[in-house]
């Protein structure tokens, strides 16, 4: 059921490319991943044969233009078992979808003494919304805290979670990889009273998902990271909520009728899509997921959870006690993202040298400054595994990391 790689990467057109007279290796996946043919020849041949604005005209490329962004969406609610198409909103990013919750769901049922309760390990982007809530409202805010083998510390769940309205929080850590028991988490928050949100930017890409299993009542996910392009991401929500919630931003295509007087809200998911939505992008999601699709999401677990044990295995064995690997120690306990500090090396540095050898991670705080306060570092640098990467690509990184040995002595 594994990968096989090396066809994988003869259909991703940038791994051809050398940087700095090497082998161009991309460990930064989890940031954006790269895109492969398919994606981006959908959005090409798309852009060429039918494109044309979605939903407004009644002329034959509109209409091709209008069924392949609800195509989209259909793949969308079958890639992660969402219980209708109607349960699924297209946003900007994973970002966007959040803060749509944040300002419509959130804002028409949270005020001062309310309750959310978030975890340590979130990004920004599920937290911002929340502190600017507290700000405004004077929501209270709660903290699931990380547990010394950084996974969550579960033991004061119960008084945590007592009177909260909501629980936000990701189904995997994109410092970390750690990936939080949701199986336990929403039966708890929903027992407790509370709706839950899950960002799932990190899961989607590299996991089966199952939005029904879950339970939760807001997903969001984000196209760049799973092959799809950017400029697209995903909100699955319970119809009833989405029914019951205000409408978000104001405009064409999210109203059913205007008068000067006022006006009345389009059906789901219409309601939350205002203005002309990504439609090319939606076309290369679509793609995307036949990509993964064909894969299959267990062999695409499968392989990486294999790496990433080669990975920590390969880190640890070359380099000891001069490399810190952040995150918990088993590999099918977390996802392929291994954040390290090396000697004491600054990350930029480590990543402009790594550059030179034409490998690709990340440095800085990776839009997780609570949580890198936590585990006292300024920011680490971030190595991140997807369906293109193999062991010789993980070999690169430990040589380039040797080579980063050398130039500080
Ligand atoms: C866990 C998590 N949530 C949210 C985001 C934000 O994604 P986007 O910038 O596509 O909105 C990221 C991106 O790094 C992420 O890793």
């Amino acid at each position: 059921m594994t990968l096989d790689v090396a066809t994988i990467k003869r259909d991703f057109p940038i791994i051809d490319r050398e940087i700095n007279g090497k082998r161009l290796v991309y460990l930064d996946s989890a940031s954006s991943s790269q895109k492969p043919r398919s994606v981006l020849d959908a959005m090409g041949r798309f852009q060429e044969t039918s494109y044309a604005n979605v939903h407004r005209g009644v002329y034959t490329i509109a209409a091709e233009a209008t069924e392949a962004y609800e195509a989209a969406r259909r793949a969308v609610a079958r890639f992660v078992n969402a219980p209708s198409e109607r349960s699924v909103v297209f946003a900007k990013n994973v970002t966007e979808a959040i803060n749509l919750v944040a300002y419509t769901w959130a804002r028409a049922n949270l005020g001062a003494g309310d309750a959310v309760l978030v975890t340590e390990m979130e990004h920004h982007a599920n937290l911002v919304p929340w502190l600017m809530l507290a700000e405004e409202r004077g929501v209270e805010l709660r903290y699931l805290p990380l547990a010394e083998d950084h996974t969550l510390d579960l033991s004061d769940l119960d008084r945590l979670v007592d009177g909260v309205k909501l629980l936000a929080v990701t189904a995997m850590s994109n410092v970390l990889g750690t990936l939080p028991p949701l199986d336990l988490l929403i039966p708890a928050a929903h027992a407790a009273g509370a709706k839950v949100l899950v960002d799932a930017a990190q899961w989607v890409p590299h996991l089966p998902t199952d939005v029904q299993a879950w339970d939760a009542d807001f997903v969001g996910f984000t196209g760049h990271k799973m092959l799809g392009p950017s400029g697209i991401g995903v909100l699955v929500a319970k119809e009833e909520l989405l029914e019951s919630m205000p409408a978000f931003l104001g405009g064409g295509e999210m109203i059913r009728d205007v008068r000067l007087d006022g006006w009345t809200p389009n059906e789901i998911p219409w309601k939350f899509e205002a203005g002309t939505p990504p439609i090319v992008e939606a076309i290369g999601l679509h793609a995307a997921i036949d990509e993964l699709e064909g894969l299959g999401m267990d062999a695409v677990r499968e392989h990486e959870v294999s790496l990433t044990g080669y990975a920590l295995r390969t880190l640890n064995d070359r380099f000891g006690d001069d490399i810190t690997i952040h995150g918990p120690a088993e590999p099918a306990m977390r996802g392929g993202v291994i954040s390290f500090e090396f000697r004491d090396v600054h990350p930029h540095d480590i990543s402009q040298i790594l550059d030179e050898h034409g490998v690709c991670v990340r440095a800085g705080h990776h839009c997780a400054k609570p949580l890198m306060r936590r585990l006292g570092v300024g920011a680490s640098a971030r190595a991140s595994l997807y369906v293109y990467n193999d062991e010789a690509d993980v070999d690169a990184l430990a040589d380039a990391l040797d080579a980063t040995s050398t130039f500080f002595g």
